[in-house]
């Protein structure tokens, strides 16, 4: 790994074994791009790269010379408005009304790591061999203002990581309206574009079309990153899969309004945009003051789109994720809300909780419904204080009745949020994000608390620290149930009101830091209800998130499909809920959804008291074989094999560092009669080693992986010929698991 600077032609290159990026100073001092890709030799000149040519209708930098148009050179931050037409990634609205910038190049700096990002989630190091981090300092000499560009390139990997910070080191304020945390100007167009789209209960479906000429974006303005988008897509060429060819993806580490966009020019080039959303920001630059953008993370390889997802599991667990629990095997947990809603007593939680022990259970999770007022979706948010006609003896009293029966004891919370039937709201209805004289509009009869204040801020850390501050929490469940309307801030000037939304995650992140800190042993699980705020940002500080709140096995396979092609299995909140399934109503057998469930961090969210015998019998042996196996299913490397998108049968598995163990997942949505044979490929064995391959703990046989990985794992069963004594009948919404052992 090494970034070369070559003075005689100002270009800089950042390489290691898997890729190269190159860029160079312009003839104006503006950053050029010049190749980012499979790495390529080192040579002193890369000026070919730059091409440069007069253009009918053109415009140019330099009078008498039709050469240099940013219209049509590639650039490192674009900028509008003197040669470049196209959407830049800067805008500062100056005293004059002028939006012109010019950064030019003054000075830069290679160190090995990489430094910290004041106040937001990113990736990091733990030594400085494991990365190197240049620094660029650009200047606009007209403002003052230093732009410093960060990318580091991390050992061994395809993986680099941008972010940019604006100091206003002259003598008048400026107003950032645009400020995105990468540009990336690719020489064709010769792509697909792939986002992560949906809605609440059906998150992150990949969708993909070529890219064209014109504008291809998705973004949010929620003010969380969102059910309908993700601050994550790919560039693929069109004929690259999961297991060939060229793909980039780009993700974004922050939480809320995000803005993700390819532009092709007519000249087939292709500019990425990536970073906060500039509709709605407006961040007040004053002398002296300065801000950093979020960190935007590009993963290139040549090796196909699994390929690429690996990358970003292993960076985002390992580099990313943080603390106590992030290579720690996650507690089987069971969460209460769709057991019982708002519907329990302490009673009917110890209930549960005992029969969930008696199955293996390791943690359970009392969810909505155990405060103030809150017996339903109505009142009682912000006051954080247990209902003492539900909890007698307070958390600390149903905790330690929990602790008694063998398990650890974990509790949801809503932050951010108040419901104006509240003694919080009733004390302090300024804290609430609204505009003065206008209606203010509620979602789930909800209000969002302005945490762009620090003494909301504060407030709320003071009442959830009392409560953690007792040892007896060890889980919490942050979740967040509405976006956000009529932003707008008491506590900031009319000039500073387009910061509210950056501030507001500012500030989540803030408190997600201090409790972090404070109760480094607490296991965080993000959550909006349910996928609505699934991003890295909030993966910095919790390991796990709660994917979605459809917790029925079928509509799960896509949501956890979807959502592995950029975030790490043991990230990925997954639980066994009841049949028929609540949100859609669909009955599915117990060992699919505990199939489903079990490639995530695995969880009950029902009353296993209603279960048969028989039943309570089957999830005792789900919770003996996720404690052998969630090391692998969580942390091993994960490989999709066939997509829920394109057929009846989804196959994924995953592979222990080792590639001792393996763990494959079969899953059929509808049932056939008289069926065809098959057989799935399977990946990431070693060739030459043996395999035994076992289902329901029963031996099937024997293989090389070659055998399993060209040949295939047969996978045809009694509905492809005839239903003979000792054969499993098969079903609608089937699924099988293969364990793999060397
Ligand atoms: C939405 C979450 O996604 C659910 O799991 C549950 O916690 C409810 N909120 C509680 O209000």
């Amino acid at each position: 790994m090494s970034i070369v600077f070559h003075e005689k032609n100002r270009t800089f290159h950042l390489f290691n074994d898997k890729i190269s990026y190159i860029m160079a100073v312009l003839p104006n001092g503006q950053m050029g791009q010049l190749y980012f890709g499979k790495r390529i030799h080192q040579r002193e000149d890369y000026s070919y790269l730059l091409e440069m040519m007069a253009r009918p209708m053109g415009s140019y930098v330099f009078e008498n010379d039709r050469t240099l148009s940013l219209e049509h050179v590639k650039q490192e931050y674009g900028v509008y408005g003197s040669t470049d037409y196209r959407c830049p990634a800067v805008e500062i609205l100056q005293e004059n009304g002028s939006r012109i910038s010019d950064f030019c190049y003054k000075s830069h700096t290679v160190s090995g790591g990489k430094p910290k990002l004041k106040g937001l989630p990113a990736t990091y190091t733990e030594s400085d061999s494991e990365a190197e981090t240049l620094t660029l300092v650009l200047e606009d000499k007209v403002t003052g203002i230093e732009l410093e560009l960060l990318y580091t390139l991390f050992a061994g990997s395809g993986i680099i990581a941008r972010s940019a910070r604006f100091l206003n080191c002259g003598k008048k304020p400026v107003h950032l309206l645009k400020a995105m945390s990468l540009c990336m100007d690719l020489p064709d167009h010769d792509y697909d574009w792939i986002q992560f789209s949906g809605a609440w209960a059906r998150e992150r479906y990949p969708k993909k079309r070529r890219l064209e000429t014109g504008i291809q974006s998705v973004g949010s303005m929620r003010g969380h990153s969102s059910h309908e988008h993700n601050p994550f897509v790919i560039l693929k060429r069109p004929t690259a899969d999961e297991f060939q060819g060229e793909v980039i993806g780009f993700s974004l580490i922050y939480s809320g309004n995000f803005l993700a966009q390819a532009e092709v020019d007519t000249h087939d080039t292709t500019r990425v945009l990536l970073g906060i959303n500039p509709e709605w920001f407006d961040w007040k630059l004053e002398p002296g003051e300065e801000f950093q953008t979020p960190e935007a993370v590009m993963v290139y390889t040549d090796r196909g789109m699994n390929d690429m997802s690996q990358t970003f599991h292993r960076l985002f667990q390992k580099r990313l994720a943080r603390g106590y629990w992030r290579d720690r095997e996650r507690p089987i947990l069971i969460n209460n809300w769709e057991a019982t809603y708002f519907d329990f007593t302490e009673e009917r939680i110890v209930e549960i909780a005992k029969k969930a022990k008696e199955q293996g259970i390791e943690l359970f999770v009392l969810d909505d419904g155990w405060f103030g007022k809150r017996t339903s979706e109505r009142a009682g948010l912000g006051d954080w204080k247990a209902n003492p006609e539900r909890l007698p003896e307070g958390i600390t009293g149903l905790a330690q009745k929990i602790e008694a029966l063998g398990m650890k004891f974990g509790l949801w919370f809503e932050p951010e949020m108040v419901n104006k039937d509240s003694d919080l709201y009733r004390e302090h209805p300024d804290w609430i994000l609204s505009v003065p004289e206008r209606r203010q509009s509620q979602g789930r009869y909800q209000y969002v608390l302005d945490f762009s204040r620090k003494e909301v801020v504060d407030y709320i850390y003071d009442r959830m620290a009392e409560i953690l501050g007792s040892g007896k929490v060890s889980y919490v469940k942050w979740d967040m149930n509405r976006s956000i309307t009529e932003c707008w801030s008491a506590a900031l000037p009319a000039d500073r009101q387009g910061e509210v939304f950056h501030r507001y995650i500012l500030g989540v992140y803030d408190l997600y830091d201090r409790l972090n800190t404070a109760f480094p042993e607490v296991l965080f699980e993000s959550c909006a209800s349910g996928g609505g705020r699934f991003d890295p940002g909030l993966l910095y500080y919790a390991p796990q998130g709660w994917a979605s709140d459809d917790t029925d096995a079928a509509e799960r396979l896509k949501i956890q499909y979807g959502t592995s092609y950029c975030y790490p299995i043991s990230s990925i909140g997954a639980h066994v809920s009841a049949s028929p399934n609540h949100q859609i109503m669909r009955s599915t057998p117990l060992y699919t959804r505990a199939n489903v469930a079990c490639f995530g961090t695995f969880g009950y969210e029902l009353d296993l008291n209603r279960l048969t015998a028989e039943e309570q019998e089957e999830v005792k042996r789900q919770i003996t074989f996720m404690k052998k196996y969630r090391s692998v299913l969580q942390f091993g490397s994960f490989y999709r094999l066939e997509s829920p998108f394109e057929g009846n049968v989804t196959a994924w598995m995953s592979v222990s560092g080792d590639r001792k163990t393996a763990v494959v997942g079969w899953y059929r949505t509808l049932n056939g009669i008289n069926m065809g044979y098959t057989r799935v490929k399977l990946r990431g064995l070693e060739p030459d080693s043996v395999y035994r391959v076992s289902e329901d703990g029963a031996l099937r046989g024997e293989y090389y992986g070659d055998e399993l990985m060209n040949v295939g794992l047969v996978t045809s069963d009694a509905d492809s010929g005839e239903l003979l004594p000792g054969m499993r009948p098969s079903c609608d919404f089937d699924s099988r698991i293969f364990v793999l052992e060397k």
